[in-house]
């Protein structure tokens, strides 16, 4: 594998946390300490109500904004849901989608993971997909079997065209927000096993030029070996995303 052929992106989840205000003061700390970092895309998936405000904190720096989620209908009686043309409207270029949490506790499944992917991609954004194991699974010793087989049905009847605009980020659930790293072994083996799965799905080329990420408890302190891994290639971070040093450190170490 040559981790040289794909693209490094450090990508902080805020989830349900940051006002508008709050955002906008954030991403204004942010930006000049990762300008000129360009050996990365650097992405800040924040609430669906802080988008304009990142933005337009945003812009002309090296900070793509991406939202949390995205619904699979293009319009229509579905209360609380957001639309993937209203995200593209709004100027956003990255969702994540299937994060644990809404697996966990918004009912959200491989199938409807899929399709939500297949709406975002449709309407030209870009997919952050995450999956991953769950503590009971990685302590049965069955972690290559479910994560190969999230893969499977969350990337169901996507082509070779759209992978190219998929990002797949390896989250062991028992590592989010626990303080637990996955060791730099454990991430890169997991993430070993997804590029398996896409080569086998698709081809050799699909897989070598796919970025997946590694996220859960991802810091200034581990990010380095993490990122050193032949298949990590990025990290998508909560807790250490929303402090502007710790961030930016993550985004020196991937440099
Ligand atoms: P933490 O970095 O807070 O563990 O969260 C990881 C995560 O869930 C990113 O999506």
């Amino acid at each position: 594998m040559n981790k040289a052929t794909r693209k490094t992106v450090i990508a902080g989840n805020w989830k349900m946390n940051m006002t508008p205000s709050a955002a906008a003061k954030l991403i204004s700390e942010l930006a000049p300490k990762v300008a000129g970092k360009n050996e990365c895309d650097i992405v800040l998936c924040v609430p669906f109500v802080d988008i304009d405000a990142a933005i337009k904190a945003a812009e002309g720096t090296n900070i793509k904004i991406g939202a949390q989620n995205v619904h699979f209908k293009e319009s229509g009686a579905y209360t609380g849901e957001i639309s993937a043309a209203m995200l593209c409207e709004v100027g956003v270029e990255y969702v994540i989608i299937g994060h644990s949490e809404r697996r966990q506790y918004f009912g959200e499944t491989d199938e409807t993971v899929n399709l939500r992917t297949k709406a975002a991609l449709a309407a030209g954004l870009k997919v952050i997909l995450c999956l991953g194991e769950l503590l009971e699974a990685r302590q049965s010793g069955i972690t290559e079997e479910i994560v190969s087989m999230q893969t499977k049905l969350d990337l169901a009847g996507l082509t070779k065209e759209d992978l190219k605009n998929v990002i797949i980020a390896y989250e062991p659930v028992w590592a989010i927000g626990t303080g637990l790293t996955a060791t730099p072994e454990q991430a890169d083996e997991a993430c070993g096993v997804i590029r398996n799965v896409v080569e086998n799905l698709y081809d050799k080329e699909t897989a070598e030029a796919l970025t997946i990420q590694y996220g859960g408890s991802m810091n200034d302190a581990n990010a380095k070996e993490l990122l050193a891994k032949v298949n990590v290639d990025g990290g998508l971070i909560g807790g250490a995303s929303l402090k502007s040093d710790a961030f930016a450190a993550i985004v020196d170490a991937a440099q």
